[in-house]
């Protein structure tokens, strides 16, 4: 199947989506998408697994683009990810979470693993809980689905509008229109201006959080200095 700019595989049973588009990283030009009906072994962020559950939508793209700017990449693709949400449903309650979570009703509804390919291709890979959420004692976040929250579409419908918004979105980036999608994502992340801990491997840091720099790096005001990351896991304190 082929959408207007992307060559788009789907297919029945994959091990990781993101494992399938690395075979797709060599045709100059072109975008792939890889999704899966069902993936036996989705992987999240930091080694952690991610429950596929069936009815849900997993897919990898495999992309060119510089990964000086993977930071800009993460935050384009979890801003395309909400839009889809609005677009379905423009009054949900739809929020991020730095670096890449989409929160729904101030729950994870989709997650993003993204990840350096051959040459200069970069994988997104995404998984959006469309009909199931998993088990809140297997995850380290509270999880949703669009279902849970009345959001109609299968996973195939979303994948088409995602496809559509992030390419209108990543195409022609510039430093200026950076500077608007990074706006566009401050104005709907999740408890901006408000004290956050960010884990980075053991260490753990509490500050307010400001915001996300040029490179979508998370500003983390700490005392007197403004801290920047470009990895970690944020958690909400009161
Ligand atoms: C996270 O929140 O920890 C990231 C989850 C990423 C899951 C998606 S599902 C499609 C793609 N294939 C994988 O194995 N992982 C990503």
């Amino acid at each position: 199947m082929t959408d207007k700019n992307w060559h788009i595989v789907i297919l029945d049973e994959v091990g990781s989506t993101n494992d399938e588009a690395q075979k797709y990283c060599s045709q100059k030009g072109k975008r792939t998408v890889v999704a899966a009906k069902k993936q036996t072994m989705g992987r999240g962020r930091r080694g952690r697994v991610w429950q596929s559950l069936s009815g849900n939508l997993f897919f990898s793209a495999a992309i060119e683009f510089p990964l000086s700017d993977l930071g800009k990449l993460v935050i384009i693709s979890s801003l395309s990810v909400l839009k889809a949400i609005k677009k379905l449903q423009p009054e949900a309650d739809v929020g991020l979470k730095w670096p890449n979570d989409v929160l729904l009703g101030g729950k994870k509804v989709c997650g993003m693993l993204l990840e350096k390919a051959k040459g200069d291709y970069i994988i997104i890979g995404i998984g959006v809980n469309i009909k199931q959420s998993p088990l809140a004692s297997d995850i380290m976040y509270p999880a949703t689905s669009l279902a849970e929250n009345g959001i109609a579409a299968t996973a195939e419908e979303f994948l088409h509008l995602f496809l559509q918004i992030f390419s209108a979105t990543s195409d022609n980036l510039s430093a200026e229109s950076f500077a608007e999608l990074r706006k566009e994502w401050e104005q709907n992340a999740y408890r901006l201006g408000q004290k956050i801990e960010i884990r980075q491997n053991d260490e753990v840091k509490k500050g307010l959080f400001l915001g996300i720099d040029a490179d979508g790096g998370l500003l983390l005001k700490t005392g007197e200095k403004t801290e920047k990351f470009m990895a970690g896991d944020v958690f909400y304190i009161k």
